[in-house]
């Protein structure tokens, strides 16, 4: 587990790379993949979207615009999952660049495979990994800004807890770091009031002085989506049939 992208290791390329960013991006992600989007396109930086979605048929693309929780002037989406209906985005490419998520999604794109995880896809997350063990997997949050963020990890503990009841095997055995036992025990802590761990992330907090309440109580959703967010090609993801 590594909290932020700034804390991966560099010159390694691990079989799997989970990016995780529970407040909003990676939720936003996999609600458009499970709402019929074709695929999501991530940037890290806006103009480069704007100038890469200007080639794809207007009718048929979304551009989401996020920079610290507001939405971006003149993009059609800010990055709540809530606007991701199946009417607004089914059979649409969703180009987005948000403050931290799209960026930790930039910072794996070499890994051999790569997922987007949040709470919301959590068991269909762990599904394929018991299907296709990884030698090395790394679980990173976004974070904000190059700092430890409590979603992402309470993410991550999901995860690995979910994966060790899979396998019958302890949290011990798979972790790699301290920071995976860490993962595992915040998530055990709080597992019952993710609404309350949700709320009381300093990113929760910025969200609910944005009235971004509704994508707080949506994001802390545990296993509600079946739905498996894949890297195809560098930075474009689609939803694997799982
Ligand atoms: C991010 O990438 O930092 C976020 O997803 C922020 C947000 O829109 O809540």
């Amino acid at each position: 587990v590594y909290h932020t992208p700034e804390e991966i290791p560099t010159h390694t390329i691990p079989d799997c790379a989970i990016a995780v960013d529970v407040l909003r991006a990676t939720t936003t992600m996999s609600t458009a993949l499970a709402a019929g989007a074709e695929a999501v396109q991530v940037f890290s930086n806006l103009d480069e979207l704007k100038h890469v979605s200007e080639q794809w048929p207007s009718e048929k693309r979304i551009r989401a615009g996020e920079r610290g929780g507001a939405a971006v002037e003149g993009f059609d989406f800010g990055n709540s999952p809530l606007g991701c209906t199946s009417d607004a985005v089914s059979g649409r490419r969703l180009f987005i660049s948000t403050t931290n998520g799209t960026r930790a999604l930039k910072s794996i794109e070499s890994a051999k495979t790569v997922l987007a995880a949040a709470l919301v896809n959590r068991s269909t997350v762990v599904g394929h990994l018991v299907q296709n063990p990884a030698q090395t997997l790394w679980i990173v949050g976004s974070g904000w800004e190059g700092s430890y963020s409590l979603e992402d990890t309470v993410c991550a503990g999901a995860i690995l807890q979910g994966l060790a009841e899979s396998l019958g095997v302890s949290v011990t055995a798979l972790a790699g770091n301290d920071e995976a036992i860490a993962a595992v025990a915040l998530y055990l802590t709080w597992k019952d009031d993710l609404v309350g761990l949700l709320r009381n992330a300093s990113h929760g907090q910025r969200l609910l002085r944005l009235n971004c309440d509704d994508d707080i109580v949506y994001c802390a959703q545990l296993d509600t989506l079946d739905v498996l967010p894949i890297q195809r090609e560098p930075g474009v993801l689609v939803a694997q049939a799982v």
